[in-house]
């Protein structure tokens, strides 16, 4: 299940709503399993209809299992048959201390280019509810290969 941000599509993000994103995904660190790396990353996933849909990073002993922060929100959300969204917030950092911005690896920027425009889809980067930068999809995948690709 998720919570529920309240639901203004055409609207920009509000700044309460970018720090409430902020706020559940500082809350996500603690439910990182770590072992391996002890880097703990959090997201918080904003859906077209404001569900925000949770997410941590899942590591593996054979390690090439392990499930990135902003992978696990989108897969949660798309099992649940939700595949529209506006907004990403993710945090991370070593212990779960936030002294840097911790943007998405390749393969979640791939993820997010199946479901989401490129144009529209915002990344919130942030190591406070004060200290945040927001970039478009498109900015951190430019020329990206989607769906549109193959249609
Ligand atoms: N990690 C994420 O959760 N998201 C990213 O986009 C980058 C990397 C995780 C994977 C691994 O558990 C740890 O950070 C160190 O790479």
């Amino acid at each position: 299940m998720s919570k529920e941000l309240s639901k203004e599509p055409n609207k920009e993000l509000s700044k309460g709503q970018i720090a409430s994103l902020i706020e559940t995904a500082i809350e996500q660190l603690s439910y990182s399993y770590v072992p391996y790396s002890g880097f703990r990353v959090g997201a918080a996933l904003l859906a077209e209809n404001g569900a925000v849909y949770t997410g941590c990073n899942i590591e593996n002993a054979a390690y090439t299992p392990t499930n990135c922060a902003e992978r696990t929100a989108f897969f949660k959300a798309v099992s649940e048959g939700v595949k529209n969204f506006r907004a990403i917030c993710v945090v991370g950092g070593q212990d779960g201390k936030l002294t840097d911005f911790a943007p998405p690896c390749g393969v979640c920027r791939q993820v997010m280019m199946e479901f989401c425009s490129p144009e529209e889809f915002e990344i919130i980067l942030a190591t406070t509810t004060e200290s945040y930068k927001v970039y478009k999809l498109k900015e951190l995948m430019p020329m990206g290969f989607g769906p549109g690709n193959l249609a």
